[in-house]
Parts: C-alpha cells; sequence; structure tokens
C-alpha cells in the first residue's frame, strides 16, 4: 500500500454544525469515512448530524446528533451504519428546497454527501439552487467517479473478486473447464480490468473496448493450441447484467461449454481493506476540514496518490476513461 499525501488542513473555522449522509450503492469503507469525518469536525470544533437513508432519510428527517462514540468500532465493518438508499423524489427542485430547509431548521449549515456521480449531482443542484453547502467523498466500488484515481470501496471490491477467482480457478482447472466470470462496475471497466489482471484472467470484457465473439474464442483457441486446458473470461456486467450468460450461450452455439458464474452483491461487502480505511479516512477527513472552513461545490479526491479538491463541474456527469495501457498489459500478460 503507498503511502497517501493529505495536504495542510484549512484552518478557517466558519461553520459549526455540519451533516452527512451516504447515498447509492454501499461501499466498504463508508463507515471509516463517517468516523473520519464525526471525529475531525468534534475535534474542530464542529458539531455533526448523521442522516441515515442518503436523501430519503433527509428528506423524513432522520437526522440524528452524533458524538465520538457513535463512531466507535465501525472502521472495520463494511455497509454503511447510516445506510443508504437511491432517491429519485431528490431529481425535483421543490424536494431539493424542501432538503435545504429540513437542514437549515436544524441549524445544519453544510452536508457532507459519501457516494457516487449521481449523489453529487444532487449535492451540486442543492447548493446552486439554495445556497447550501456541500461537499461530495467518492464512495463506489465501481472507481468511476471522473477527478478522482480512486474510490472508497474499490479496492476492497477487487479484492473479493480477485479471491474468488483464485477459487474458480481450482476447481476450472482441475476439471479443464471455459469460466466465465461477471462482476459489477455499471458503465465501467475498472473493477473488471484490475479483477482481470489481479486474477490473471484469459481475456477480459470491458464496455469501454468492443471485443468480438470471434476475439474472444480466437483466445481461448490459442490458450488450447498451447496447451491450456482451462480458461477464465471476466466480464464486466455493463449497463445491463446478465452479459457473460449471453457471451455464453454465443459459445456454446460455436461448440465450447462455458460455465457462468456472477459474482453480484458479494462484491459490495465485506470488511474494508487497509487501502480503502486509509483512503476513507484521509476523504473524510479532508472534507470535513474544508467544510468547517466554508469551502464547498466540489469533491475531495485522490490525484497521484495525493488528497485534492475538484469542483463539481469537472467531476460529474464525466467519463473517466479506462487507461488503455492497462487493457494492453492485460492482453500482453495472459499470451
Ligand atoms: O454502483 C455500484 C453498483 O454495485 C454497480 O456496480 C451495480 O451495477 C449496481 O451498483 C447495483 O445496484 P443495486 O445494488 O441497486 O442492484
Amino acid at each position: 500500500m503507498s503511502m497517501i499525501t493529505i495536504p495542510p488542513f484549512p484552518t478557517a473555522r466558519k461553520l459549526k454544525s455540519l451533516a452527512v449522509l451516504t447515498s447509492g450503492g454501499d461501499a466498504p469503507g463508508m463507515n471509516a469515512a463517517l468516523r473520519a469525518i464525526v471525529r475531525y469536525s468534534i475535534a474542530n470544533g464542529a458539531s455533526v448530524h448523521g442522516i441515515y437513508r442518503g436523501y430519503s432519510g433527509l428528506l423524513e428527517g432522520d437526522i440524528e446528533p452524533m458524538k465520538i462514540s457513535s463512531v466507535g468500532n465501525i472502521i472495520q465493518r463494511g455497509g454503511t451504519v447510516l445506510k443508504t438508499d437511491r432517491c429519485p423524489a431528490f431529481l425535483r427542485k421543490s424536494v431539493r428546497k424542501e432538503a435545504a430547509k429540513i437542514l437549515a431548521d436544524r441549524g445544519i449549515e453544510g452536508l457532507v454527501v459519501i457516494g457516487g456521480d449521481g449523489s453529487f449531482t444532487g449535492a451540486s443542484l442543492l447548493e446552486k439552487e439554495t445556497g447550501f453547502r456541500t461537499i461530495g467523498v467518492p464512495g463506489t466500488i465501481d472507481n468511476d467517479i471522473a477527478g478522482t484515481d480512486d474510490t472508497i470501496g474499490f479496492d476492497t471490491a477487487v479484492n473479493t473478486a480477485v479471491e474468488a477467482i483464485d477459487r474458480i480457478r481450482d476447481t476450472a482447472s482441475s476439471h479443464g473447464r471455459l469460466f466465465l466470470v461477471e462482476v459489477m462496475g455499471r458503465n465501467s471497466g475498472f473493477i473488471a480490468l484490475s479483477t482481470g489482471v489481479g486474477g490473471g484472467a484469459e481475456t477480459i470484457v470491458v464496455p469501454e473496448a468492443k471485443l468480438t465473439s470471434a476475439k474472444i474464442q480466437a483466445t481461448i483457441q490459442r490458450g488450447m493450441s498451447r496447451g491450456k486446458t482451462s480458461s477464465i473470461i471476466v466480464v464486466a456486467e455493463g449497463p445491463k447484467p446478465g452479459l457473460a450468460s449471453r457471451i455464453a450461450t454465443g459459445l456454446t452455439a460455436s461448440g465450447f461449454d462455458p460455465k457462468v458464474c456472477t459474482l453480484g452483491h458479494i462484491q459490495r461487502g465485506g470488511s474494508p481493506s487497509a487501502h480503502d480505511r486509509m483512503l476513507a479516512s484521509a476523504l473524510g477527513a479532508t472534507a470535513a476540514a474544508y467544510l468547517i472552513a466554508g469551502k464547498s461545490g466540489g469533491m475531495i479526491g485522490l490525484t497521484k496518490n495525493q488528497v485534492t479538491y475538484v469542483p463539481y463541474r469537472n467531476v460529474i456527469g464525466k467519463k473517466k476513461v479506462l487507461p488503455k495501457i492497462a487493457m494492453s498489459l492485460a492482453e500482453i500478460l495472459s499470451t
């Protein structure tokens, strides 16, 4: 694990009362981020409220003051003790106005949102429309957020998937079988790429690169011709999960006998890795420091291993590019 550089925390003390919520898909390390936000804030003279179930809980006033002890014994726990939700109602301007009022009525002056692109969209609109200060902390296993090289939960999810592949390889090589392992990531191939390289997959299928059925078959056959009796193909689920099964149908029609294993939500759970705990602690504390200093309107991310502030306009709706070099590395190493 390489060391994360944390620039000096801003020292201004403008805000005295913050709130924090987790939103979208849960990710291992969200609890570590929450712990850092609460403890940094209290240590620096600001109070913190925890909002349960993301924006849905905010709208229902499911909000509680947090103490140092509220976040004790959670750094090692997966999921999020604040619970989470996807909240379509927050897409409405009138609803966001109502949310700002709920927060202001409790004397809360700034909000930390731990989540992904969709959650930041809500936070950014809330700030633009009502002036209520928000700051984002990237928490998603997908690592698909622009403006940050890493997201909380990605490392743990990849480790979980690689461990699963190691197990599948044992049975694949015992039986001489071809396996298609589907991993999460939605429109992004970061989980598939790291899992594929780390798990020594023969081929990796990602939404960012077109891979024809003929090319997949050629790769399997090339391996077989040099004596390989088993193969593992890692498939990113893409926008419509079930892609591994669809590829398997094509392979079956061409005379192969593939097995499909969809890792699914197993990748979302489990105790966060040491890396994710460190990342979450650094990003969480810095986010609290920025908000207390009155700096908002962006995300605290990681660039070249350094914690950085990135304005929402450079994050939201931007596509994070899968490094081409890593894709070619995967191809070279699997030959
Ligand atoms: O964004 C995280 C993620 O796990 C994606 O990889 C996946 O496509 C999606 O969430 C699944 O969402 P849900 O848990 O709502 O089915």
